[in-house]
């Protein structure tokens, strides 16, 4: 298996008419790569996953909202019973495909992950899922996700980039590009388009370490913590660079709050913030008092 992977064709496993369907063959191909002995799927759809798996006598589970399985809020671990080799969700994402009320149901479910109010409400849910994943890993097993991105009215989203950015970087195994074919989009005229048509998803997939889950909380919170000390360095360079290079701790203030007016808005002790990073982030030097410079 490759890195980018594409099929025309979805094979005869699920049901062809789902729509937002994956083919069979993607399946096929990761668990040839991985081998997993057992596998779970947290949001089968209509059951590609479980059917190829089960062709190749791997013990598998397939769970869904349609089923009454929340897999934000129930863990899957206790839900199976066991801890398996490896747990991919294909999730719905952005507002594209609406499931609950439309694909299955009469009504509209909130607990749907394609009717969330918002990205951030979705990535934060996704978050939760791919933790949830995890948890019913085998430590050195796989857990992972299918996913796209998605550009409306002029933006857009990478879900993919949010989900690598939110969980555990020592985990991250593979990112797999997966070309689409027969997307619904296919068919309308895009002869005034003036960025790319997005034609490919992403397959993540984390290798889960062993060790206790406040080690792992730990690890992320600490990586969360170092991006934001990492924006904070980033801004205050950049305003040193308008300043070319060399300024007065005043007019740091000065153009810092011109520059991150939104990030000064969440946190009113801004001025000792900038303080911190000029202090102890080794990026700037101060060659005499109140005056501070880039470090080379
Ligand atoms: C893209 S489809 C999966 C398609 C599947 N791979 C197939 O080939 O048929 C996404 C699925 O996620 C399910 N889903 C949405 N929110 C969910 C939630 N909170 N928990 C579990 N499943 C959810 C939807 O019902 C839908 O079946």
């Amino acid at each position: 298996m490759h890195s980018v992977i594409s099929y025309p064709d979805r094979g005869h496993w699920g049901d062809s008419k789902w729509r937002g369907n994956c083919s069979g063959h993607v399946y096929q191909d990761l668990f040839r790569q991985l081998q997993p002995s057992t596998f779970v799927d947290p949001m089968v759809g209509s059951g590609t996953s479980v059917e190829v798996a089960k062709e190749m006598s791997i013990k598998a589970w397939g769970l869904d909202l349609h089923q009454g399985f929340n897999a934000v809020t129930d863990s899957i671990l206790l839900t199976v019973g066991e801890q398996v080799d490896l747990c991919l969700s294909h999730p719905p994402y952005g507002p594209m495909i609406v499931y609950s009320g439309s694909v299955w149901g009469s009504e509209p479910n909130p607990a749907d992950l394609s009717r969330c109010g918002s990205n951030q409400e979705f990535h934060e849910k996704m978050q939760l899922v791919l933790l949830n994943q995890r948890d019913a890993t085998k430590p050195q097993g796989f857990y992972g996700t299918i996913i796209g991105d998605y550009r409306k009215n002029g933006t857009y989203t990478s879900y993919q980039a949010e989900m690598i950015a939110r969980m555990p970087s020592d985990e991250l195994a593979a990112v797999i590009i997966k070309q689409q074919h027969n997307c619904v989009s296919d068919s309308r005229s895009y002869s005034k388009l003036a960025l790319p048509r997005i034609m490919h998803e992403y397959i993540l997939l984390w290798q889960k370490k062993s060790g206790p889950l406040l080690v792992l909380l730990g690890t992320m919170a600490r990586e969360q913590h170092s991006r934001l000390t990492g924006t904070w360095k980033s801004i205050i360079g950049l305003v040193m660079q308008r300043l070319r290079g060399k300024a007065s701790l005043e007019q740091i203030y000065q153009e810092v709050a011109r520059a991150a007016p939104q990030k000064l808005a969440v946190n009113p002790n801004w001025k000792a913030k900038v303080r911190q990073v000029l202090n102890s982030t080794g990026m700037f030097s101060s060659p005499e008092r109140g005056l501070w410079m880039l470090a080379a």
